[in-house]
């Protein structure tokens, strides 16, 4: 049993993203999905969904890299009973998942990617710099490498690339240089010191908050595409699509930033050029008004979709 297992307050609170027009891609009106694969569990919210719409001969395989969420997430669904197998699996492994269930083939893919609210919510995974926590940010508590261990390891030129290359982050040297300067003095362990460090590094007139957005925002997101080596699995995942897409099965993926936006448009984009896919979202389909206002999580929400030929 993980360390942290979550509250079902969680679950009244969650509000799973875009979730009409993923429903609307994933069970298109003339056919319904038999089964389904989720990637990215998280509480659940889009597994249900799609389960209750898809009618009651549909299965779902569901996966989580955190096992906190794959726990929740079953007690979300345990009303639909033998439906549902989960596994706490990464989604690079997808494939296995699909194997060791006995599946050859499945008729849709959602990959809901980064996050979910009640993991940033947690300041014991060091997710967040609003609130103070240790620089953990490990969405699976067994791999080997916090947050910690990179800001107090690396070297100044590899902190500053990362930074630069997983938070497009202009000031990248200065806070590299910064936090090199700072461990001199001693570990950077708490989440609230390395944002503090962040924001001083800047030069004073950008420093800030600007349109809500914290100088520390794009550290953050690098150092947690780093430790949970986002970007590598999204890769190894979109290569699995079309061997694991049955013929007219759809996927559906959300992303968060514009470096994973691009990889899936990408993907798709070859896919298409290669006439083994149809895309189904010639734009990204994005939140409306309505949905940024009562979630404004779904702000930077960006879904597509193909269909194999
Ligand atoms: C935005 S949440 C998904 C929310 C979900 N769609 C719902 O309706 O409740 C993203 C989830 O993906 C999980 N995740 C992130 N990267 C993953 C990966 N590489 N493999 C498996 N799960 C991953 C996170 O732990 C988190 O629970």
């Amino acid at each position: 049993m993980p360390e942290n297992v979550p509250n079902d307050g969680a679950l009244s609170r969650h509000e799973p993203v875009l979730l009409h027009e993923i429903t609307a891609m994933l069970i298109p009106t003339d056919r319904s999905p038999k089964r389904i694969l989720d990637c990215t569990l998280g509480l659940g919210g889009h597994a249900r969904a799609l389960l209750e719409l898809a009618g009651t001969d549909a299965r779902l395989l569901g996966m989580d890299a955190d096992e906190s969420n794959v726990i929740l997430a079953r007690r979300n669904l345990a009303s639909l009973g033998g439906r549902v197998r989960l596994f706490h699996a990464n989604f690079a492994d997808a494939d296995e998942v699909l194997r060791e269930a006995g599946w050859d083939k499945v008729d849709a893919i959602l990959a809901d990617l980064g996050f979910a609210s009640n993991q940033m919510d947690e300041p014991r995974r060091g997710l967040s710099f609003q609130q103070d926590g240790p620089l953990d940010m490990r969405l699976n508590r067994n791999s080997p490498r916090t947050a910690a261990d990179i800001v107090n390891q690396a070297g100044e030129k590899e902190l500053a690339d990362l930074i630069y290359q997983f938070g497009e982050e202009r000031y990248s040297r200065r806070i590299a240089r910064a936090i090199v300067q700072a461990r001199k003095l001693g570990r950077l362990e708490r989440t609230a010191e390395l944002a503090d460090l962040v924001r001083r590094a800047y030069p004073a007139p950008a420093r800030r908050t600007r349109h809500g957005v914290h100088p520390a925002t794009r550290t953050f997101q690098a150092l947690r595409i780093a430790v949970n080596d986002e970007l590598h699995s999204l890769e190894t995942l979109l290569n699995l699509l079309p061997e694991m897409l049955a013929v007219g099965g759809r996927a559906a993926i959300i992303s968060f930033h514009s470096l994973e936006d691009r990889r899936v448009k990408q993907c798709f984009a070859a896919l298409v050029e290669s006439e083994r896919a149809t895309v189904l979202t010639k734009k990204p389909i994005t939140a409306s008004e309505a949905e940024i206002a009562a979630n404004p999580r779904s702000r930077s929400a960006k879904l597509r979709g193909i269909e194999m030929r």
